[in-house]
């Protein structure tokens, strides 16, 4: 039988098993309690509390606005959802960047505070003192690299990352400098899928894609944005599932009719 259907709760082992078993790891964001819900029990393995709460929650332009607080707040609703899958929770923009010790401090209160059951940061060698000191705490860490969002300043521009030689040889050491730290899985943003599918295939943690082609571990989308939530965002790499913007405007719209008709509430819908 496949791993995923044996287990009960997705823990890091179950992924590292998934990968070592050819297969493939299925992760969505999630931000709140009820859509949680749903996703975990549609069988999910990986729920991304992901900064893109700053964005797709808050209507902020970028994830750097987002507190730990907040994500702390949002974390908590998604973990009281869950059944199986395992929790990743992004640490956010200015909580590990300081300086280690700070980093572990944000890594712990995420723990502690929500109940999640790991932490995902961007950036490779340097954060690396970072990763080091939350992982020696006992917290499992997810690395994040090509296309980091908190760096969206620096970049200049969401196009894809590691298209040139010598940052695509910083990607592929970042992404072993991070397996031989412990971290458990990794998150590529955005780069060329061949760099991508070698990065899979030279490190032995699961590689989880998004915007990085097919021949990665697994694949993470921000569940807003592949439902249609959102009617704005059309990168190439998302795949919509639904057009719920449409769909909801639509029962809204429906609603505003039957009040303004007194068709809502009819004999059965009163006490
Ligand atoms: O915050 C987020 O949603 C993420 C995914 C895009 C991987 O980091």
């Amino acid at each position: 039988m496949s791993v995923h259907k044996k287990v009960k709760k997705v823990t890091t082992h179950v992924l590292q098993e998934m990968k070592a078993n050819g297969e493939k790891i299925s992760m969505l964001t999630a931000y709140d309690f009820s859509l949680a819900r749903i996703v975990d029990d549609a069988g999910i393995d990986v729920i991304l509390v992901g900064d893109s709460a700053s964005n797709v929650m808050a209507g902020h332009e970028t994830t750097l606005p987002i507190t730990l607080d907040q994500m702390i707040y949002h974390a908590s609703s998604v973990i009281r959802a869950i059944d199986r899958a395992l929790v990743v929770v992004d640490l956010p923009f200015g909580s590990y960047q300081g300086n280690s010790r700070s980093a572990l401090e944000s890594a712990i209160r995420i723990m502690k505070e929500s109940g999640a059951h790991s932490v995902k940061l961007e950036g490779g060698s340097e954060v690396i003192e970072s990763i080091s000191r939350i992982l020696s705490a006992g917290i499992p860490v997810m690395g994040h690299l090509g296309l980091t969002p908190q760096s969206i300043y620096k970049f200049g521009t969401y196009t894809v990352r590691a298209k040139e030689e010598e940052e695509a040889q910083k990607l592929i050491e970042d992404a072993k400098l991070l397996e031989e730290k412990g971290c458990f899985a990794i998150v590529l943003e955005k780069i060329p899928a061949k760099l991508a599918t070698r990065v899979a295939k030279e490190v032995s943690i699961p590689i989880i894609g998004i915007g990085a082609g097919s021949g990665v571990d697994g694949q993470v989308l921000v569940l807003h944005d592949m439902l249609g939530i959102n009617n704005e965002f059309k990168p190439r790499f998302l795949r919509k599932y639904l057009n719920l913007y449409e769909e909801i405007k639509g029962a809204i719209s429906s609603y505003i009719s039957d009040v303004r008709a007194v068709d809502f509430p009819n004999d059965k819908e009163q006490y």
